[in-house]
């Protein structure tokens, strides 16, 4: 029997990876516009990192986490946890007032494989520490929609606050009051949270239950003045930067460590996978995690829900990875002389290929065109005698004369001066 990924998983193929190459490209390009700086965490984490930040009664820490029992470790569920481990452990608040972090990379959730949503995906994270300030938050969502924007991806940006210690537990008590008016009505699931996690009623998918909420009270209602004008002024500077957003008081997250602003960039195009990307601030965690008391706010990009939003666009046909040169050699005194060219040709920075297995003309042409070639250089014993090979324009067909007879380095610099012109 053949051997098949494990399911959830998947292989990134040569054909899709040019296109993943060119998101972090474009990622990296723009997060670095913002001052945000890489950081590359394990794979594998405590356990207890993951049920003291995301939440014991969350979903991902109940039933969704890769965990090794016997061994108390975790593989990342998601990033934030592990860059604020990290931030912790090398103290990295005493170099500076506030760190800008990015990171990006595999994580692993149990759920239950379907269009949109694996078991090993892909996030690009990033995270602000040290800053309060509702500017920064906007800046967070400009740069989120910046980047989906330079993707050509089209997305909503919805937004909510969740309140912070001094408002969300009257709010809390608010909705418990409520739902349990009409817990006859609730599905299991949300009973079972009325005790738990009352506000994933809230975004709750089943039927009646988002039916009852349109009723429930609203957290924007019940915010303290503080994270009222927080609220207020994040909306005021996304409405300075151009960046259209709505208000969405049912979005309350699947992390419980989120405080004041919470957002999601989502799309209608996915099915039921509608975010493609969410995150908030989260000022109370690093000192829960016994780190110092600062504030925080972040946010992760799904790599995977990206490229199938790309994919369903028609007009952008995925990047292909050229080659400079490839040299037809015929003939095995031509084949040493290609050789020693191909070689000299990268070494001077240049994608040059050739094709070690003496097939007819016909079949290497047929390669230099699988590998996209710009130029081919087709050197046959004939030629070699002649000390001439013959340069072909793989797009215009013209050919040219190319001389074999100086030094191959001195051939190569020449080749490199034709094929940048
Ligand atoms: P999250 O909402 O759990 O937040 O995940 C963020 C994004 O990761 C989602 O919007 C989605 O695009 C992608 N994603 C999540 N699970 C899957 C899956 N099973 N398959 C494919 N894509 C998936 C977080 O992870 C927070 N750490 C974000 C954050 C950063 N908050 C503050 N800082």
């Amino acid at each position: 029997m053949k051997i098949k990924a494990v399911n959830g998983f998947k292989d990134i193929l040569p054909d899709d990876a040019l296109r993943w190459q060119m998101i972090e490209k474009t990622a990296r390009d723009i997060f670095a516009r913002f001052g945000m700086r890489e950081i590359r965490t394990p794979v594998l984490e405590k356990t207890e990192l993951f049920a003291r930040s995301i939440g014991e009664a969350t979903d991902i820490v109940e039933k969704e986490m890769y965990t090794f029992v016997d061994k108390g470790i975790t593989m990342r569920p998601e990033a934030t946890a592990s860059i604020l481990r990290a931030f912790i452990e090398h103290g990295l608040h005493v170099k500076q007032p506030v760190h800008r972090l990015y990171t990006i990379g595999p994580m692993f959730r149990h759920e239950r494989p379907q269009k949109g949503r694996l078991r090993q995906f892909h996030q690009m994270d990033v995270e602000v520490i040290g800053a309060t300030e509702p500017q920064v938050d906007a800046e967070l969502m400009a740069m989120g929609q910046m980047l989906l924007d330079a993707l050509g991806i089209k997305v909503s940006l919805e937004i909510n606050s969740l309140g912070c210690p001094a408002c969300r537990p009257a709010f809390r008590d608010k909705l418990i009051g409520y739902l349990d008016q009409h817990r006859e009505s609730l599905c299991s699931d949300c009973r079972r949270r009325l005790e738990t996690n009352p506000l994933r009623a809230l975004d709750c998918k089943n039927r009646t239950c988002k039916a009852l909420v349109q009723d429930a009270p609203s957290i924007l209602d019940s915010l303290c003045s503080d994270c009222n004008d927080h609220f207020s002024a994040v909306k005021e500077t996304l409405d300075l930067l151009g960046v259209s957003y709505r208000d969405n008081r049912f979005m309350v997250r699947g992390l419980d460590y989120y405080t004041r602003t919470t957002f999601e960039f989502i799309t209608d195009a996915l099915g039921a996978q509608a975010a493609v990307g969410a995150g908030g601030r989260y000022d109370g965690l690093l000192k829960q995690l016994n780190g110092p008391d600062l504030p925080g706010i972040g946010f992760a990009l799904g790599m995977e829900r990206l490229i199938l939003l790309m994919e369903q666009q028609e007009d952008r046909t995925p990047p292909q990875q050229t080659t400079d040169l490839f040299v037809a050699a015929l003939g095995e005194k031509a084949a040493v002389h290609a050789s020693m060219l191909v070689h000299a040709l990268r070494r001077l920075g240049l994608a040059a290929a050739m094709d070690y297995s003496g097939r007819s003309l016909k079949a290497q042409m047929k390669q230099a065109g699988r590998v996209n070639s710009r130029f081919t250089l087709i050197i046959g014993d004939n030629e070699l005698a002649e000390e001439e090979g013959i340069l072909r324009d793989m797009n215009s067909q013209e050919q040219s004369r190319f001389s074999l007879s100086p030094a191959v380095d001195e051939q190569a610099q020449q080749m490199a001066a034709i094929l940048s012109a």
